[in-house]
Parts: C-alpha cells; structure tokens; sequence
C-alpha cells in the first residue's frame, strides 16, 4: 500500500514506474520544509519498492518548482541555519539507487532547478524557464546549483546564471546541454516512455550504470576508469550477464532475473 502525501501526488503509470508530482500549486510548489520532507519520503519509498525500476518527478504546468519557500526562510538568522544545518538533507535524491527522470515544465527557479540537477536524465517542455534568480534576493544557490551548473555549463555560462539571475528558456537550455527538449507531445508521456524502457532492462546493470556515471562527477579520470572497470567485471558474476549475453547468441529477448 503506497503512503499518501500532503504535498506530493504519487502514481504508478506504467509497471515499474513510479511517478511523482509536486503539488503546492498555490506556491507555484515553492519547496517549504513539509513539501521537501514529503518529496523525499516519497522518492525514498520508490527508490525502496522493488517493484519500481525508474522514478520520474514532475510538478505542474505552470512551475516544477519556483525555489526554495522565500517566506518561509526570510526570518532565519545565521545561527539557525548554520546550527540546524539547514537544507542539509538535500541532497536525498542523488543517493538513491534508481534512476530519477525529471521531467520539467514551466517555472524551475532556484532551489526548483537544483532540485532538478539532482535527476540522472532531465527533459523540458517547450514552457520551461530555468534559472538561478537567488542573487536577487541577496544570497546564492544553496541546493548545489554552482557546483552542478559548473560541471554541466562551464565556467562562464554557470557565472552569468548565478550572477545575473537570468532565466533562461527550454531552447537555450537545450543548447547549453542541460535538458532534452520535448517538442509536440507531453514531457510527462516521454519521461514515462524513457522510465518504462529502463525498467525493462536489468536493475543490476541499470544500477551500475548510473555509479558509474555519477562517479564521474566525483573521481578523477584515473580513478573513475578504474571505478567503471571493476564495476564491469563484477557484472560476470551476475545471472543477468549470463542471461544477457545467452539471449543475443540464441537469437530470442532476455529475462532477467535480476539477480
Ligand atoms: C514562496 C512563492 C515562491 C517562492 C512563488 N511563490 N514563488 N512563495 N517562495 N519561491 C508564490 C507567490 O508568492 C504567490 O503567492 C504565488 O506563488 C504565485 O506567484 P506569483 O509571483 O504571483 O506568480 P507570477 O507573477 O506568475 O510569477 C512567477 C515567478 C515569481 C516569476 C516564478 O513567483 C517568482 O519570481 N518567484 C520567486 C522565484 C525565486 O526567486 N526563486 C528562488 C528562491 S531562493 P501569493 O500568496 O502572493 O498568491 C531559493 C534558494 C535555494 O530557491 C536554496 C537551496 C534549496
């Protein structure tokens, strides 16, 4: 039995999906502390469901989501941030084992972006408007939007988003190489198609995959060859390897186990 949440819609499109969708739409799902703890229960309970192989994340037409609640953190002080950590749990999405598809339409503003870089795979709508529009209100992102615009962008487009505060939209994100436009049919309907295909695959290797990939953002080149090649190996010792691999030279699908 799934759990029910305030804040966040929870869905089974396809098998060995599972869909989640902000829903403040009062807020333009501005991210306050209740929305965030239930967004990350509920990625943590598709991420735990083994019947679930890919997990997509969505908001509403009009934002995926304006930031981090400006009302709600006006007032803290200093020491209440530093001392609670504030944001500390964060980054919850990017340790989760499966896959995470974001699928964004219209506003993804702050805190709303980096939320969005913690996905493996992002595809937009034509009517996404992405930016980091925090130095407006006199601070900086605080949700990893420097580190991850500047591993994505580089250097000087990363600067000119975080210190401009320009919003920026789907095509030019699209050139900048931080989202897969969805042109003519609904972003949500391809995250499912893309989710649905990976769920059909291993979750073993699928797994695997995505480690290895995020090791490149974390390792050197040296280190992150050396991390993938292990990985690689290990997967001889897999019944998905041997089905795999069985299934090609017979000509016919696999099944995989994964085990
Ligand atoms: C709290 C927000 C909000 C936010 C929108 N709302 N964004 N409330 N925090 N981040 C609320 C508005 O106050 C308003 O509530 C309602 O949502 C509708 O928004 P409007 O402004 O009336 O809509 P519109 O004129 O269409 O403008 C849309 C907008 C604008 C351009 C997205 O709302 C905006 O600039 N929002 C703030 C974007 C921002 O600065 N984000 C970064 C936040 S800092 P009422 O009650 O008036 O109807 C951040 C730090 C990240 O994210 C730290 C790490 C996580």
């Amino acid at each position: 039995v799934q759990r029910e949440y305030a804040n966040v819609l929870v869905s089974r499109p396809s098998p060995g999906v599972a869909l989640i969708t902000l829903n403040r739409p009062k807020a333009l799902n501005a991210l306050n502390a209740a929305h965030f703890q239930d967004i990350s229960d509920a990625m943590k309970e598709a991420d735990e469901d083994a019947s679930v192989g890919a997990i997509i994340l969505t908001g509403s037409e009009r934002a995926f989501a304006a930031g981090a609640d400006i009302k709600e953190m006006k007032d803290k002080s200093f020491a209440e941030a530093y001392t609670a950590n504030f944001l500390a749990d964060w980054e919850v999405i990017t340790k989760l084992k499966k896959p995470v598809i974001a699928a964004v339409s219209g506003y993804a503003l702050g805190g709303g972006l980096e939320l969005a870089l913690q996905a493996d795979i992002l595809l937009a709508a034509p009517s996404a408007q992405l930016g980091q529009p925090e130095v407006n209100l006199g601070v900086i992102p605080g949700g990893g939007g420097t580190q991850r615009l500047a591993h994505l962008i580089g250097k000087s487009r990363a600067m000119e988003l975080v210190l401009t505060g320009r919003i920026i939209g789907a095509d030019e994100a699209e050139r900048w190489g931080i989202v897969r436009v969805v042109r003519g049919g609904s972003v949500v309907d391809e995250a499912v198609k893309v989710a649905s295909d990976i769920a059909s695959k291993g979750r073993i290797a699928v797994n695997a995959g995505k480690e290895a990939v995020n090791a490149a953002f974390e390792m050197s080149l040296a280190e992150g060859l050396r991390f993938e090649k292990r990985l690689f190996h290990a997967l001889f010792s897999t019944k998905d390897q041997k089905e795999g691999m069985a299934a090609f030279a017979e000509k016919r699908r696999a099944e995989w186990t994964h085990s």
